[in-house]
């Protein structure tokens, strides 16, 4: 049998009404789950992010990504998927720069909470639980708020979004009259298949 080569889904920006939906929570954990999850990993790593939920590539599930370490120095590929997260304990907070690949070309410092304890399960339905801090940390909450709708423009200081303003109104207007935004199609949208 030939092996699945995992698809790069077109991102969803800025816009979109997908980004602002509440997702569902994941219920069958079969082989569509999994091959979807390898989509969403594979266009990840296309994009150079280094988290993406499911709702950026439309998909209103709760259902998401994070590799912190994989474009540094020396460092490989180890995706962690995360379903029907749940976080168990936030403690102390810190500030950093944030960027998403749904607002492209925006970086924005945002405070979280320092370090995070949560539980989701795997694309198996295997549950775990996972303490994180630094970047790690950071993604798995900037992730976990895009299952709520939320993006990381919505926790920026008000002046900031004054600032950023008309950069969010050109990102948004290549949205569609169905309130799909893929944005303009660039080099890398042509390919749409890859090797895994
Ligand atoms: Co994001």
């Amino acid at each position: 049998m030939k092996k699945r080569k995992a698809q790069i889904l077109p991102v969803r920006l800025y816009g979109d009404k997908t980004l602002r939906l509440k997702a569902k929570e994941v219920t069958e954990f079969d082989e569509n789950l999994r091959n979807f999850v390898a989509d969403l990993t594979a266009t990840m790593y296309a994009k150079d992010g280094v988290g993406l939920a499911a709702p950026q590539v439309g998909i209103s599930l709760r259902i998401f990504v994070v590799d912190p370490d994989w474009f540094k120095e020396g460092g490989k590929k180890n995706p962690h998927v995360f379903i029907n997260p749940k976080f168990k304990e936030f403690v102390g907070s810190a500030t950093n720069e944030e960027g998403c690949l749904s607002l492209p070309g925006i970086f924005e410092k945002v405070t979280r909470a320092e370090k995070i304890i949560v539980e989701a399960f795997n694309e198996h339905g295997k549950k775990f639980s996972v303490e994180a801090d630094g970047l790690f940390g950071r993604a798995i909450q900037h992730e976990y708020d895009h299952l709520d709708g939320i993006l990381f423009i919505d926790k920026i200081a008000k002046l900031r979004k004054i600032f950023i303003k008309k950069f969010l109104k050109e990102i948004e207007s290549t949205t569609d009259e169905n309130g799909v935004n893929i944005g303009k199609m660039s080099e890398d949208e042509e390919i749409s298949r890859i090797d895994k």
